[in-house]
């Protein structure tokens, strides 16, 4: 059977849910499981690199450049490889803030990424992108990009109307650029020491059933502490509940692969 590449968009339009943790995390966890794991930092704030210790300010070449110019960027090039996740990365840096505007009159210009990643994409098993926290053309990008986009939701009061907007423009995406895009919902900084937590994920499980993962990330300030140490959790920590956590989500996603491998 041929082996193909999965690429994974992490979106969500609300900032803080946990979307650059799950990328450093889960990229860290199917590695863990002898995946080739590229990583995309798609974010002009480049916490994802700079996340993985990577000096965003001196950077020759970017993901900006990737899209701006996917044939003369030659894009092995701008590839970090081997980062503390064991993964390669796609930096970011605020180069990226204006390519919105700038490919705004490209033609096709949801497929940018799509089409700029093809000369890599078969030397990985997956390639997770890391969304700006909004819903404009990077987004866009991403999600026509995707086999699967995962959304980090934070579990707590008023989880389901945050995710209204994000949930209309995957339909869209589905509707237009992406007939075959899924989504997955990662619940993320659940505080046992609420009472609502819980509530909250029986209510995502009764709307979107199938499509929540049985992982919850629970809140822990570890994760503050590995990013400081430009580190993933699971090395960091490598014992701790979060670790573990986001190895489970590897498990999930990695049987997510199986299954619609032998749909095909
Ligand atoms: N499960 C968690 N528990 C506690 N803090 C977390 C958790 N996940 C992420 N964080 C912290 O919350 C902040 C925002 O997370 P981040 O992944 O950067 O979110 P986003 O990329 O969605 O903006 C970071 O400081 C991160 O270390
Ligand atoms: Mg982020």
């Amino acid at each position: 059977m041929v082996k193909k590449t999965m690429i994974i968009s992490i979106a969500n339009n609300k900032g803080g849910t946990g979307k650059t943790t799950t990328a450093v995390n889960l990229g860290a966890a199917l590695a863990e499981n002898n995946q080739r794991i590229l990583l995309v930092d798609l974010d002009p704030q480049g916490h994802l690199s700079i996340n993985l210790g990577v000096d965003i300010d001196n950077l020759e070449r970017t993901i900006y450049d990737v899209l701006l110019n996917p044939k003369s960027s030659q894009i092995d090039q701008v590839i970090i490889s081997e980062l503390s996740n064991d993964c390669d990365l796609i930096p970011a840096n605020i180069d990226l803030s204006g390519a919105t505007v700038e490919l705004m009159n490209e033609i096709s210009r949801e497929t940018i990424l799509k089409r700029a990643l093809l000369p890599v994409k078969d030397e990985y098993d997956f390639i997770l992108v890391d969304c700006p926290p909004n819903l404009g053309l990077l987004t866009l990008n991403a999600l026509t990009a995707a086999d699967l986009v995962i959304v980090p939701v934070q579990t707590e009061y008023l989880a389901m109307r945050s995710i209204k907007e994000l949930w209309s423009i995957i339909n869209k995406v589905k509707e237009h650029t992406n007939p075959e895009l899924s989504m997955r919902l990662l619940c993320t900084m659940f505080d046992r020491r609420t009472i609502h937590g819980r509530d909250v994920i029986s209510e995502l499980r009764e709307v979107f059933g199938e499509q929540v993962f049985d992982t919850v990330i629970t809140r822990t300030i570890k994760f503050a502490d590995a990013s400081v140490a430009a580190e993933p959790i699971l090395s960091f920590a490598p014992k701790s509940e979060a670790a573990e956590q986001y190895r489970n989500l590897a498990e999930e996603v990695l049987s997510y692969v199986k299954e619609t491998k032998s749909e095909r």
